[in-house]
């Protein structure tokens, strides 16, 4: 019978016996489940060999390279580590079409793990976590749901520098993907993280992206985050995030006047992203999370919460 410890067996087993002895392989890690299971898997096979590479795109969240970095560190993979965070924000300057954004991006994003896979050397291999549905899809029509993939997508890139590809989870539907991670010693906060897109905040600042936004964005969005995990309620939904709408409103605080950015906040319910119905979260919650974002993060003084399902409404706002 087919158990999930036979399977990590085999497919390791399969990787080893693929990967000749001086071959390098690499992967881009994004810290969800998918690239992590694929590199521990090939990590399992080929050691260090294996090299997992980590693109900080500047439009990360609060935390968020620490935090994949020490994880990757604790499951014993050693990372490519690359901020790219510069490059991207200059070429993002003055940007405001969300699709010319993810466009950037997107070719920014590949532009840069060539160059860092060029530096590797012997680099023979491309091991991307590509599941049986992303196959699917992938042949028979590309609906909205495609833009979902293009997270780490490196299209192109393995024709252009000759890769051959591993893609040990090509079978696997997502609930075995799951199984496995939990096998491997994987922690909760992974197996079950929310979907965060591949343009990352970049497509929650609507408009033009700025330091002083994504500072604000972020500090937002933690908080959003940090009390949705305390509540319990962040694993009981599809998503939930902050979003900056880039207008002023008029406050007042003490004997002053106030004219500061608004944040929403998102939270649906979903089974595969393609529709979705705003949670009902317990006020409580919600007034927990709006004062804490009006007094913690400077520049809102106004919080909205965004009620309105998909379709017609996208769960992201751009
Ligand atoms: P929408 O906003 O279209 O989002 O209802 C559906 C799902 O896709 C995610 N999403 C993206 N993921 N690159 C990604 O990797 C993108 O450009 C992108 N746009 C939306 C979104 O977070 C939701 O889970």
């Amino acid at each position: 019978t087919w158990t999930m410890e036979s399977f990590i067996e085999t497919t390791v087993r399969e990787i080893r016996e693929m990967v000749s002895s001086e071959d390098r392989v690499v992967c881009a890690l994004s810290g969800g489940i998918d690239s992590t299971v694929t590199a521990l898997l090939v990590h399992r096979a080929i050691g260090d060999r294996l090299v997992p590479i980590f693109v900080n795109n500047g439009v990360l969240r609060k935390n968020e390279p620490e935090e994949v970095l020490s994880l990757m560190e604790g499951l014993g993979l050693k990372v490519h580590y690359v901020d790219a965070s510069q490059r991207f924000l200059e070429r993002l300057q003055g940007v405001t079409d969300p699709e010319k954004k993810r466009r950037i991006i997107g070719y920014t994003f590949i532009e840069v793990f060539e160059e860092e896979a060029r530096k590797i050397g012997n680099v023979k291999w491309l091991a991307q976590g590509t599941l049986y549905p992303d196959v699917i899809e992938s042949v028979s029509f590309r609906g909205p749901s495609a833009t979902i993939k293009t997270h780490h997508n490196v299209g192109g890139l393995p024709e252009r520098m000759q890769l051959k590809l591993i893609e040990p989870l090509r079978e696997l539907f997502k609930d075995e993907v799951r199984e496995i991670a939990r096998e491997l010693g994987l922690p909760k906060k992974v197996i079950w993280r929310q979907p965060f897109p591949g343009p990352g905040l970049a497509i929650r600042i609507l408009g033009e992206v700025t330091e002083e936004r994504l500072r604000i964005l972020r500090e937002a969005d933690a908080i959003v985050t940090e009390e949705m995990l305390k509540s319990g309620w962040y694993y009981k939904v599809w998503q939930s995030f902050a979003v900056l709408v880039p207008v002023k409103t008029v406050g007042v605080m003490g004997d002053y006047r106030t004219y500061e950015h608004v944040i929403a906040i998102r939270c649906v319910e979903s089974q595969d992203a393609m529709t979705a119905d705003w949670v009902r979260l317990p006020y409580e919650l919600l007034a927990r999370l709006s004062n804490r974002i009006i007094n913690e993060v400077q520049g809102v003084n106004r919080v909205v919460y965004d009620i309105s399902s998909k379709p017609p409404a996208t769960i992201e706002w751009e």
